[in-house]
């Protein structure tokens, strides 16, 4: 049996931490294999990859450059770790996936859709998640959170203007495709959970 692939959107600081490990539990509960990864990263080549991006010094990183490092590690990830566990049966997650390239590369650096979705075309082999969760705060209470949680990475010392850009980007999504599931995350914690539940026990009597 096939497994699941779910992925988790949104601006910095919008909680997917915390609503990916709820979800692992709930998965583990109904003794289903979970496998959690994260973008950029979730390999040895991706991580050295990650560094690269997100480092401060980089200042001079031309935003195509961007683009493609991100899809790199996702091309990566895709091979080594996502598609062998799918076909293993396990539910695989991923912390950000080809949406974030969408609305970070394509929208607030303004790339392009077109450009962005040709480059992960062929990142992901045509790799599609079954759901994608959005989990959306505002601009200033995304920029809050992060900046009580220590240092700041390269995207993350982006001025405010980027930072609304990402979130006008990913309203945009909202209702482009039937996988992906907008939720409001200025909630609390477990009313978010619920949420995403609902959407994971349709998908899985889908299955059945
Ligand atoms: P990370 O520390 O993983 O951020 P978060 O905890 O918010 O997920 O850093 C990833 C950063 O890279 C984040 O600012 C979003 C950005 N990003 C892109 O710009 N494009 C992409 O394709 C991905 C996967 C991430």
């Amino acid at each position: 049996m096939k497994g699941l692939f779910l992925t988790f959107e949104g601006p910095d600081g919008a909680g997917k931490t915390t609503q990916i490990e709820l979800l692992k539990d709930y998965f583990q509960d109904r003794g289903m294999d979970v496998v959690i990864t994260r973008e950029p990263g979730g390999t040895k080549i991706g991580e050295k990859i990650r560094n690269v991006i997100l480092d401060v010094e980089n200042k001079e990183m031309d935003d195509i450059c961007e683009a493609l490092l991100y899809s790199a590690s996702r091309a990566q990830l895709v091979k080594e770790v996502i598609i062998p566990n799918i076909e293993a049966g396990s539910v695989v997650i991923c912390d950000r996936f080809v949406e974030s390239s969408i609305v970070y590369q394509g929208y607030a650096r303004g790339l392009g859709e077109d450009t962005i979705s040709s480059i992960n075309q062929i990142a992901t082999r045509g790799l599609v998640p079954d759901a994608v969760f959005l989990l959306m705060i505002s601009p200033e209470e995304g920029i809050r959170r992060k900046k009580g949680s220590g240092k700041l990475d390269r995207l993350e010392m982006e001025k405010i203007e980027f930072h609304n850009k990402v979130h006008e980007g990913y309203n945009r999504l909202e209702g482009r495709r039937k996988n992906i599931h907008k939720i409001d995350a200025q909630r609390d914690v477990q009313e978010i959970h619920n949420d995403i539940l609902r959407v994971i026990e349709n998908l899985l009597k889908r299955e059945e």
